[in-house]
Parts: C-alpha cells; sequence; structure tokens
C-alpha cells in the first residue's frame, strides 16, 4: 500500500472511512467531521491530500500537508488518522513520512502537527522522524466530553532538512 493523491471519485469511499473513526479518536482530529467534511476537502485546493485503500478499494489512512497563508505561507500543518482496524501496521509512519516529502516539494521550510498532550505514542512516532517539540498551549482543546485538554505542538524544520531526509532516505516513502 502506498499513499495517492486523493481524487474526486474517492469522496465515498473516504467518507465511509471517516465514518469510522470512533468517537473517543474525534478528540484528535481538529475538524468537524460530518458528511459534507469530504466534500469540502475536494473544494479546496491548496492543501496536498492523500490516502492508502487496501485491495478492496476501503480507505485505511489519510493525511493531509495545509499549507499557512501571509505570513505563515511557510508553514504547513500535517492531519493524519489511521482507520482503527489497520493501526500498529506501519500506515501511520508511512503517512507522516509522505507529509514529510511532500512539504519540502511544496517548498515549505517547516511543517508542524498538532497532538494532544497525553498522546505519548504517536508522540513518540513523530520525533522518530525528527519532529521536536516546540510548544505547549494549556487547555487549548475542548473535547467532547467539555473536559479542557493541553495540546502539543511538534515541529520538523523540512527547508533546512531537505538534505538530511534524502541522505536518511526519508525522501522515499
Ligand atoms: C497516531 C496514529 C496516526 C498512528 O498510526 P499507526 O498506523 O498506528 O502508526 P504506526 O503503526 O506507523 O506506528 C508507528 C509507531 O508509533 C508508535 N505507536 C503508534 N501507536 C501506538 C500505540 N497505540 N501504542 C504504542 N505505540 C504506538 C510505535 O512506536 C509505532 O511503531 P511500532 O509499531 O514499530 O512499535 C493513529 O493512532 C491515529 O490515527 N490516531 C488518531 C488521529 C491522530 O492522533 N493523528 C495524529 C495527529 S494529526
Amino acid at each position: 500500500m502506498t499513499p495517492r493523491a486523493l481524487e474526486a471519485a474517492d469522496e465515498d469511499r473516504v467518507q465511509r472511512f471517516l465514518g469510522r473513526i470512533p468517537e473517543g479518536d474525534r478528540t484528535f482530529f481538529k475538524e468537524n467531521l460530518d458528511e459534507t467534511t469530504v466534500a469540502a476537502w475536494l473544494s479546496e485546493g491548496r492543501a496536498h491530500r492523500a490516502i492508502v485503500t487496501d485491495d478492496g478499494g476501503e480507505t485505511r489512512a489519510y493525511a493531509a500537508v495545509i499549507p499557512g497563508v501571509g505570513w505563515s505561507s511557510h508553514v504547513g500543518e500535517l492531519r493524519l488518522v489511521v482507520d482503527p482496524g489497520s493501526r500498529r501496521a506501519g500506515l501511520g509512519r508511512m503517512m507522516a513520512r509522505w507529509g514529510l516529502v511532500e512539504a519540502v516539494q511544496m517548498g515549505l521550510s517547516k511543517l508542524l502537527v498538532e497532538l494532544i498532550a497525553d498522546q505519548e505514542a504517536a508522540i513518540a512516532m513523530f520525533h522518530d522522524l525528527g519532529f521536536e517539540g516546540e510548544a505547549l498551549l494549556r487547555d487549548q482543546v475542548r473535547d467532547r466530553g467539555g473536559k479542557l485538554r493541553d495540546l502539543i505542538l511538534l515541529a520538523h524544520d523540512v527547508g533546512e532538512n531537505a538534505a538530511s531526509l534524502a541522505a536518511t532516505g526519508l525522501d522515499r516513502i
């Protein structure tokens, strides 16, 4: 399985995939997810979005690199989610690597990822890929139960590290 660009023909399969994301995980997903989410992604042209599908054509993982605007136009945000039934099989790491390569190709110099502070496993995964802690925003996220959670920002200096990404093979998914 390899990531490929999200296309208009994928709308239904990706919408089904989002429907499989459990309530508990929706806290870790910054956007509101509803039946219009994928159509909105498809009509928005700035972000680069990719999915991984299985042999049956079902979506197993999704990632996006969303470039900033104005004074942050050199910074991208990476968002990714893996189907709960397909986790711990390397898809998260693969999509994060895709995001790093994509950020370099988009000419970005910095890639950010936002995580709830207690997502220790995911934070470890991003650290392994060269992301470093940049900020902690207290009580930044209100989860669906109304509880306030701290948000961690991790960053990767993709511009500076483009050569070292290639040297470590991270430029190859
Ligand atoms: C975080 C997430 C993307 C990880 O996806 P994944 O496909 O399970 O990740 P991988 O299989 O590539 O795991 C990579 C490494 O991360 C760590 N890891 C990931 N999930 C873990 C868990 N539940 N427990 C322990 N370690 C974990 C491990 O070190 C793992 O390597 P290993 O399997 O060789 O030990 C997935 O859990 C997810 O979609 N979460 C909800 C959305 C989210 O939090 N997105 C990130 C912020 S945008």
